[in-house]
């Protein structure tokens, strides 16, 4: 029997097993009996979206400063603290005597108004007196590598270097050091000047543990600002990001990258917002500002231009989040009307910035920073969860303003909701959905199997199993497949989604977060089995859902939690007519998110059977192979007999790519990178009829050439 997953639903049983159950196998576990798939393989159920799969961002975690973005200085511009120079510190070598402090007598520009003060007291013959930047966590250096070091500096009369630039081992201020790289600056001057070197490192053994330091050998007084180190970068970017996190991002072929936030949009003030023009021109011109949502200082060389280049680097299209009048917990809120107008024109900008050719005002402005080219822009975000507002309902004005005047100004860009909102006819609507548990995600995973398709299509622009610390393991992983596996063969409706968050800097002290996709530290990155899943889910399919139907599931009883942000199961009845109505209260996220759906009411919690295994199939088009997703949840191998029919022939040989563990615990770590990775291998035994096994805790992807 085929059912149309859309539509079947057995009244009395929760809707995700309704959908995927034959009823005479609801609620029985069937661990050792063969589970029975059939395809229609020369059906159309509906169609992928080519935006299925993409990304999401902010600064959280140390994404950027100490993460993605390639700077190796921390408080490069001595920002972070007002008072102290706070990751610098002075070095004394060999008898060598001197001072350094903030000086906010010598402003570097409007944007800096302090710079860091170096007086040589005492130094002559081997006597060294510097200053030592720490980085983040540590400066990495590798054998062979050249480094691009710059700052500026500004001498007292009498003082003209030389200076040395140095990368030296140790954290913390020795004699014993060893040089790793170092460059001479011969001599500087009594203004502003920007000095440039590079700085290479022989057969150093790769290490994080090293500073920067820059140190004069003579008496006098020198201040420095805006010194900045960068490693190669992806591309060779001067400003650019770091190629091994890159290179995960490529692997995955996201198709789009949602920025910048997320509660870093909004920030808890209008202050601490992303102020996109402050973000914008030389590094040496931008403020920086205290990342209040996360908690410390974000620098900014991660700014508009640099989202927009990173997008381009991976071929993704940029969805840009404008700031909406609203600060996180109401700490700004401008009312619809004139009070709200300068955000509405400052987004209208800030689009101008993306799209605009060089004769725009802001057009001009990009090419001026280094991009003459317009950058392609299809979605714009207005904001970020405002259903989270206190006010109820303060969005709908707001959006609806920031709505008219992007459309009037831009009739051909789709503007996304972040809440339902019912005076405009938003074109997409982000819903985020963070879940505590495996089985809590593999509850809700076919719950857009009956959302009615009357509404608009829907975002899922934040959302992960929130299983693992600090990335997530296999068991977050399983319930993460569980999800996609219901939004791929639902994307008519779900026409983007993106996990979040997407980094974490494992270091001490690195996350806000817990359960991050990617992992790294100084040196080195790494993938969890839900950057696995996710990569598999984003590599892996056709366009075309083709109907699937399954009997013989089995199931596992699954006690939500009572209390406080329980569980509580959504109700069985359709969206709200016309519009793109969640299914029901979600379950608030964890550790401080707030997730885009308002937690629902206290209620005891009900014990609920929860499937173990999940499928979908889709079809290449073009070239008529198929794929077949298979998710298995439970503790024991599964044999899955496969029908398809609509096809003449199924190649004997195909491919399988299967992501196993031996426990649902099991993770993979910065020490421990690549414990849990997909494993492709050509199969065979394919045909239009045939069984195969698949493995405990495991998901797989069945690649079958069809005729
Ligand atoms: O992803 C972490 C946070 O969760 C985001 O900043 C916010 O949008 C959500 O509450």
């Amino acid at each position: 029997m085929f059912m149309n997953l859309k539509t079947n639903t057995l009244p009395l049983l929760p809707a995700a097993l309704c959908v995927l159950l034959g009823a005479s196998t609801a609620l029985r576990a069937q661990s050792t009996n063969t589970v029975e798939i059939q395809i229609k393989a020369d059906q159309v159920a509906s169609h992928v979206s080519p935006m299925l799969y993409g990304l999401m961002t902010e600064e959280i975690n140390y994404s950027y400063d100490g993460g993605l973005y390639g700077e190796l200085v921390r408080n490069r511009n001595f920002k972070e603290d007002a008072k102290d120079p706070v990751h610098w510190q002075l070095v004394q070598e060999h008898g060598g005597v001197g001072s350094s402090s903030l000086d906010a007598s010598q402003p570097f520009n409007d944007a800096i108004p302090a710079s860091l003060k170096l007086s040589v007291t005492q130094a002559s013959g081997n006597q060294r007196v510097g200053v030592a930047n720490d980085g983040f966590w540590g400066i990495p250096v590798r054998p062979n590598t050249s480094y691009r070091a710059s700052f500026y500096a500004k001498a007292s009369p009498g003082f003209t270097g030389p200076l040395t630039v140095a990368i030296v081992s140790g954290i913390v201020n020795n004699d014993g050091a060893t040089v790793l790289a170092s460059a001479q600056v011969p001599r500087v001057t009594q203004d502003w000047k920007k000095y440039e070197v590079t700085l290479t490192a022989g057969k150093a053994a790769p290490s994080a543990e090293n500073r920067m330091v820059i140190s004069a050998g003579t008496p006098g007084t020198v201040w420095f600002n805006l010194v900045s180190l960068f490693p190669p970068t992806w591309g060779d970017r001067p400003t650019g990001n770091r190629k091994d996190i890159m290179q995960l991002l490529a692997d995955m072929k996201p198709a789009f990258l949602r920025f910048p936030g997320g509660n870093y949009l909004e920030g808890n003030t209008l202050a601490t917002r992303f102020d996109w023009k402050k973000t914008i021109g030389d590094i040496s011109e931008r403020p920086g500002h205290m990342n209040d949502s996360w908690r410390y200082w974000s620098s900014d060389g991660m700014g508009l231009l640099e989202f927009l280049e990173w997008c381009e680097d991976l071929r993704m299209q940029p969805v840009l989040g404008v700031y909406a009048g609203y600060s996180l917990r109401g700490g700004a809120r401008f009312a619809p009307g004139a009070e709200l107008e300068p955000y509405v024109k400052e987004a209208l900008e800030e689009i101008e910035y993306v799209t605009g050719d060089a004769g725009t005002t802001w057009g001009a402005r990009r090419a001026k920073d280094g991009h003459p080219a317009p950058f392609p822009l299809e979605y714009v975000e207005v904001g970020n969860e405002d259903n989270a507002d206190r006010q109820v309902g303060s969005y709908e004005g707001r959006f609806a303003q920031f709505f008219d005047a992007i459309k009037a100004k831009y009739p051909k860009l789709k503007v996304i909701a972040t809440t339902l909102v019912t005076t405009r006819a938003a074109d997409v609507i982000d819903e985020h959905y963070y879940r505590r548990s495996e089985e809590e995600m593999a509850f809700h995973a076919n719950d857009y199997d009956t959302r009615r398709r009357t509404g608009q299509p829907v975002f899922v622009g934040e959302w992960a199993t929130r299983v693992g610390d600090p990335t997530p393991n296999m068991s977050a992983a399983l319930g993460d497949a569980a999800w996609m596996v219901g939004m791929e063969r639902n994307s008519d409706l779900v026409i983007m989604a993106s996990y979040a968050p997407l980094f974490v800097n494992v270091n001490k002290g690195g996350m806000q977060w817990v359960t991050d996709m990617i992992g790294y530290d100084t040196m080195s990155s790494y993938g969890s089995p839900s950057y696995y899943a996710q990569k598999m889910f984003s590599v892996y399919h056709g366009d075309d859902v083709v109907p699937i139907a399954a009997q013989g599931i089995p199931t596992k009883e699954w006690q939500p939690p009572a209390g406080r942000g329980g569980f509580i199961p959504p109700p069985q009845t359709p969206g709200r007519a016309g519009t793109a109505q969640p299914p029901g209260p979600q379950g608030a996220a964890r550790g401080g998110g707030r997730g885009n759906q308002p937690a629902g009411p206290q209620q005891p919690a009900m014990p609920l059977q929860v499937p173990l295994m999940f499928f979908d199939a889709t079809r290449d088009s073009k070239t008529g192979t198929i794929y077949v997703k298979v998710v298995n949840r439970a503790a024991t191998p599964q044999s899955v007999h496969i029908a398809v029919s609509g096809v003449a022939a199924v190649e004997p040989g195909g491919q399988a790519i299967t992501m196993s563990a031996s426990s649902p615990a099991d993770t993979n770590s910065i020490t421990e990178p690549a414990k849990i990775v997909p494993i492709v291998r050509t199969v065979d035994g394919l045909s239009t009829n045939f069984s195969r096994t698949f493995p405990p805790y495991s998901i797989s992807v069945l690649e079958m050439r069809a005729k």
